[in-house]
């Protein structure tokens, strides 16, 4: 197992160039499913949790090539079941229910276990599936879902936390191929929705209103291959755009879309720093004012779940009371223990972490529980006092490519070693 060594406190100045989206990737991935013609998916960032969906494609019969960032794959003859053992290394390996469905008329995939940033049924999915006059059963751990007819429908895809990106993913997939008209209402609008509908459109599906509340989708005989490629990813650049607020004396982040960031910098503007904006680019500099904030996550294209962590990082050491409320997914606060070790103010009520700035965070073994909360510790340990060891930095993996050496071309300076030459390294 990997650790990661953070020495705190350096400067970070430069240009940072963003990845494909790894939350577009994977649910435009398993659309290849959808036909027998190649596909060709550029832009696709180098992760575990594409690693794995891959694998997944591999097992289901796909033929899968893949050279740096352009993955090819055939789905001519394809299976309808794959196996716990994989689909339970990554959650969104549910999306892959939705492609089988609609190509097959049949699927089982594994239910989705227990996730450390809280409880995340699907319920939505399989009532959208169901709608669409899927028979859906849950045996032995296994979702089986059965459908030889796909039929066109009406479906409200809100739920009590709001809207569901990979629901909306998963029944636009499966209402492709269907007979007749789905309208989605209470679709989801994030991007990364937007993204997989243009895929689908290129491989001949006809779908209106992507990335509005009211997706339109008029079911087609078949499919035929695509190329298309993925948008930049926006969790990762919101990241770096935080990593530059905390420390940045002027960083560049290229390749992004600014658009899918408003509420990220609109959050970092209100908590003082400047932000400078041209098409594909953003730069933020710290003017050395910065203020405490209030943020509550919200769908699209209110400020993303997925930069909580993050912003946790940057408000501990940002004098005065922040409040951060996490409407998605409240229960999503791992890094918080972690964060007061290394020195923050942090209480948490309910959904609603008050953080009390603190002058400096302090270098201090801390343990990474998901992706983002990973993020944050990467994040506190560039504004840390010391040498900051992560561990289970696996966690970090699954959604950031190359993070390390991407910050270390920007000035910082981490190393990433093997448990027990960390342990040799701490104890020098
Ligand atoms: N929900 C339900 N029932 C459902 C589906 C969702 O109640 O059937 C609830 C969830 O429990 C949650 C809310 O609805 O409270 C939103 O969940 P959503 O379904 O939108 O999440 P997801 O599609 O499973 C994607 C991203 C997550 C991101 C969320 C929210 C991918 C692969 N994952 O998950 O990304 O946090 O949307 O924006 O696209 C990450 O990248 O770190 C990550 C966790």
């Amino acid at each position: 197992m990997e650790k990661m060594l953070i020495h705190g406190r350096k400067p970070l100045q430069g240009t940072v160039k963003i990845s494909g989206s790894k939350n577009s990737s994977l649910p435009i991935l398993a659309a290849t499913l959808l036909t027998r013609g190649m596909c060709t998916i550029h832009r696709v960032p180098d992760l575990s949790d594409i690693h794995y969906m891959l694998t997944i494609l591999s097992t289901l019969g796909c033929e899968v090539e893949r050279a740096s960032g352009t993955v090819r794959i055939r789905a001519e003859n394809i299976r309808s079941e794959t196996p716990y053992d994989i689909v339970r290394k990554m959650r969104a390996s549910v999306c892959i229910l939705g492609p089988l469905l609609g190509r097959q008329g049949e699927a089982t995939v594994s239910l989705p276990g227990g996730c450390v940033i809280g409880d995340r049924p699907i319920d939505l999915h399989l009532r959208g599936f169901e709608a669409l006059g899927a028979t859906i059963r849950v045996q032995e751990g296994n979702i089986k879902a059965l459908a030889p007819h796909l039929k066109g429908s009406t479906i409200c895809l809100r739920g009590k936390q709001g809207t569901t990106v990979l629901g909306t993913d998963n029944i636009m997939m499966a209402a492709v191929l269907a007979d007749g008209i789905t309208v989605i209402d209470g679709a989801a609008e994030e991007p990364e929705v937007l993204d997989l509908a243009n895929f689908l459109i290129k491989m001949g599906a006809r779908i209106e209103g992507a990335g509005t509340a009211r997706i339109v989708i008029e079911g087609v005989k078949e499919l035929q291959g695509a190329e298309h490629e993925v948008i930049p990813d926006r969790i990762e650049a919101g990241t770096f755009l935080v990593a530059a607020a905390i420390f940045g004396q002027g960083i560049t982040i290229r390749q992004t879309l600014p658009e899918h960031l408003q509420s990220v910098t609109a959050a970092l503007k209100e908590a003082g720093f400047r932000i400078d904006i041209t098409a594909d680019a953003i730069t933020v500099n710290n003017n050395g004012r910065r203020r405490p904030i209030m943020i509550h996550t919200q769908p699209h294209p209110g400020f993303p779940t997925d930069m909580q962590a993050q912003m946790c990082a940057l408000l501990s050491t940002t004098e005065g009371l922040s409040k951060i409320t996490d409407n998605i997914f409240p229960q999503r606060f791992m890094h918080l223990a972690e964060l007061k070790r290394m020195g923050a103010d942090i209480e948490l009520e309910g959904a609603t972490a008050s953080i009390r700035g603190v002058s400096s965070l302090g270098a201090a073994p801390v343990m990474a529980s998901d992706l983002r909360a990973s993020a944050a510790l990467v994040l506190a340990g560039l504004q840390a006092d010391g040498i900051t060891e992560i561990n289970r930095v696996y966690h970090i993996d699954r959604g950031y490519e190359s993070i390390d050496e991407k910050l270390n071309s920007l000035g910082a300076h981490i190393e990433r070693i093997k448990s027990s030459s960390a342990k040799n390294r701490l104890g020098s």
